[in-house]
């Protein structure tokens, strides 16, 4: 089996066995992650670059260790000193890299749909590294493998997300992910922070904090997205925290072997207390360390579509 298309643009284009086939090979990937010996030749003579619009430091970081890990030669392009900055756009600046000789292009932006303009545009495989409020396919597929990894499979799994919903990438793509899979996700948030007709992608509203966090197997935390928060949609970060931050005290209804998960960046008291982030139920530094795995299955599975 191999993956149908050349790019991974989002979880709305994956079929089930498609996310599968990516969580068993990260299995295999984790070892060599967690290893002494973290080189491997299979994605050796490939060249893999990180074109990111927008900052990062897991992701990106990630993306270059990962195709390092795997022998692959790793570029990134510093957007703000590359010919991005005298103007060049986005289809010149990835025909450029693609001339190149470049096989895989990771790319953030903040314009939903970025990914999918360029991966029409060049040969090169493009993988969504984020792109804006739309989806954040790699962030979604680690935390489905942590979930996998720890609670042994999706079909009936509880996931309560809790936050910024609105502006969140991240949690547009695991309520399209986990509802593929079997699990079922509810959300609670400040009623400005929920777009209209989110129910249609399968998800359940909760009134309250209890409540979807009730029988819980997963909490998730999304990051308050100062940076994409134009209107005041929130009244504090102080007052946030008081009504939508999770501690360990609300875990008391969840299940007794509930995973605190996040993507992160964390903003500690805020979305979470720093009690809860650095407790034993916290999976949130396993998420960092899955999404180096994850990232290798995905560029070895896109690299050897040809081969196989
Ligand atoms: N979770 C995530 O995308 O983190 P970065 O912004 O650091 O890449």
């Amino acid at each position: 089996m191999k993956l149908r298309s050349k790019d991974i643009l989002g979880l709305d284009h994956l079929e089930p066995d498609e996310i599968t086939l990516i969580l068993d090979m990260a299995r295999d990937m984790k070892k060599i992650v967690q290893s002494n010996m973290k080189r491997v030749n299979y994605l050796q003579g490939r060249s893999v670059v990180t074109l990111f619009y927008e900052n990062s430091t897991r992701t990106r970081v990630s993306f270059e260790l990962a195709a390092k890990y795997m022998g692959a030669h790793a570029v990134n392009v510093s957007v703000s000193t590359s010919s991005v900055a005298k103007g060049e756009s986005l289809i010149d600046t990835g025909k450029t890299l693609d001339v190149m000789g470049t096989d895989i292009v990771i790319m953030r932006h903040s314009q939903p749909g970025a990914p999918h303009l360029l991966a029409r545009n060049i040969n090169a495989s493009v993988i969504n590294g984020g792109d804006g409020m739309h989806e954040h396919p790699t962030q979604a597929l680690l935390d489905m493998f942590t979930m996998r990894e720890a609670k042994g499979g999706f079909e009936g799994l509880k996931v309560a997300i809790i936050g910024d919903i609105m502006h969140s990438r991240v949690a547009r793509s695991n309520m399209i992910g986990l509802g593929k899979m079997g699990a079922k996700v509810c959300i609670f948030a400040p009623t400005t922070l929920i777009p209209p007709g989110i129910e249609k992608m399968g998800c359940t509203i909760c009134q309250s904090l209890e409540e979807a966090i009730d029988g819980a197997d997963v909490v998730m935390g999304l990051r308050i997205q100062k940076e994409r928060l134009k209107k005041a949609l929130i009244p504090s970060t102080e007052e946030y925290a008081r009504f939508f931050g999770v501690d360990v005290r609300h875990l008391a209804g969840a299940k007794k072997d509930v995973l605190v998960m996040h993507p992160g960046p964390v903003n500690r008291g805020v979305e979470m207390t720093s009690l809860l982030i650095d407790s034993d139920q916290s999976k949130i530094t396993e998420q960092v360390t899955n999404g180096v795995a994850v990232r290798m299955a995905l560029l070895y599975l896109l690299a050897g579509r040809e081969e196989n």
